[in-house]
């Protein structure tokens, strides 16, 4: 009888666990049979009034019995989990059909938008592209560049040191050097770079860009150096009609040198670079025989180009990288 008994709470607390649908149901049969006042909490209750001859057997098949309903519980809790994370992977569908939230690409600096302008227009013109370090030997910075040794862009107010005759390089000329001493002429090439000087005001940032050229070879004259400047200007512009003057200058390295002035659209001259015919003295530290060769190197400032070409009236704005600012120059060339 007894045993009947406890197959009949076995077989409905069975069936009652599977019929049970979502982790709160299960909870209310759990607590059916296993709560305070449970099926099975009360059998379990029985145990010490029954006869002790029989005390020791009911004990067991009870227990057994607490045991097969808690593995079974255990499993339903299991299968619930289951289907109801299989379920919500139903309901959790991806429209694949749904067009994307498009990923936003990053813009070029107008820095580097218009050194990629200059490269194109100098490529054309036959020019390669170098570069050289931008920790340099005095040597190379100033020395083979016919800088006197006592010449003022030498002292500590211009110049970054850092180890002893070493210092960051305070304009791209060194490069001319470099590549000279490498490669026999005919040299033509440009060499685009960071350059140091201990400057900063509303118009100096001490690291700035400059782009150096140096066309080397038979028969140049200062009547080349015009032609691929102004040709350059003109393109880099897109004016046709721009006006350029060269104003006789000073640079150690070059002989005769000349400033280089554009006019802008108020009628007012703009600097914009330095350049001259190859100094004989550079020559000589590059090995090059000046009665053969000749040449003429320039230099300029990208970042005034920069802010010339795209009326960007504040040299920090080159240098701050604001996004609202960047973003300005998404698509443009
Ligand atoms: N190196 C010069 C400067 O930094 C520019 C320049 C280069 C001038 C080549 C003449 C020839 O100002």
């Amino acid at each position: 009888m007894e045993q009947q008994q406890l197959a009949i709470v076995l077989e409905q607390g069975l069936a009652e666990l599977s019929s049970t649908k979502t982790i709160p149901e299960l909870e209310q049969v759990k607590s059916r049979y296993l709560g305070k006042s449970g099926q099975i909490s009360s059998l379990m209750q029985q145990i010490k009034s029954i006869a002790p001859e029989s005390r020791k057997d009911f004990g067991a098949k009870v227990n057994a019995l607490k045991n097969e309903f808690e593995i079974a519980l255990d499993e339903r809790k299991k299968h619930i989990i289951q289907l109801e994370m299989e379920q919500s992977l139903l309901n959790e569908t991806i429209d694949v059909t749904l067009s994307g939230r498009g990923i936003s690409l990053g813009t070029l600096h107008p820095v580097t938008l218009s050194l990629q302008r200059m490269i194109r227009i100098f490529n054309t013109l036959g020019f390669s592209v170098q570069d050289g370090p931008e920790i340099e030997t005095d040597y190379y910075n100033f020395e083979a560049l016919n800088f006197p040794q006592n010449h003022p862009a030498r002292a500590m107010q211009d110049t970054f040191f850092t180890e002893k005759l070493s210092v960051l390089r305070t304009h791209t000329s060194p490069i001319q050097i470099r590549f000279a001493e490498a490669n026999p002429p005919p040299i033509k090439i440009i060499a685009p770079g960071r350059v140091y000087r201990v400057d900063m005001d509303r118009t100096h940032s001490p690291m700035f860009h400059q782009l150096e050229g140096l066309w080397i070879d038979k028969d140049i004259s200062f009547a080349n150096l015009k032609g691929v400047l102004i040709q350059f200007l003109r393109t880099f512009f897109a004016k046709e009609d721009l006006q350029v003057r060269f104003r006789a200058s000073f640079f150690p390295f070059t002989e005769p040198s000349a400033e280089i002035d554009i006019m802008d659209d108020n009628g007012r001259w703009l600097e914009v670079a330095g350049c001259g015919m190859v100094h004989p003295n550079v020559l000589k530290s590059m090995n090059i025989d000046s009665k053969i060769y000749t040449g003429f190197a320039f230099g300029l400032g990208i970042d005034r180009f920069t802010m010339l070409r795209y009326n960007i009236n504040d040299l920090r704005l080159i240098f701050d990288n604001e996004l609202d600012f960047l973003e300005q120059f998404r698509g443009q060339a």
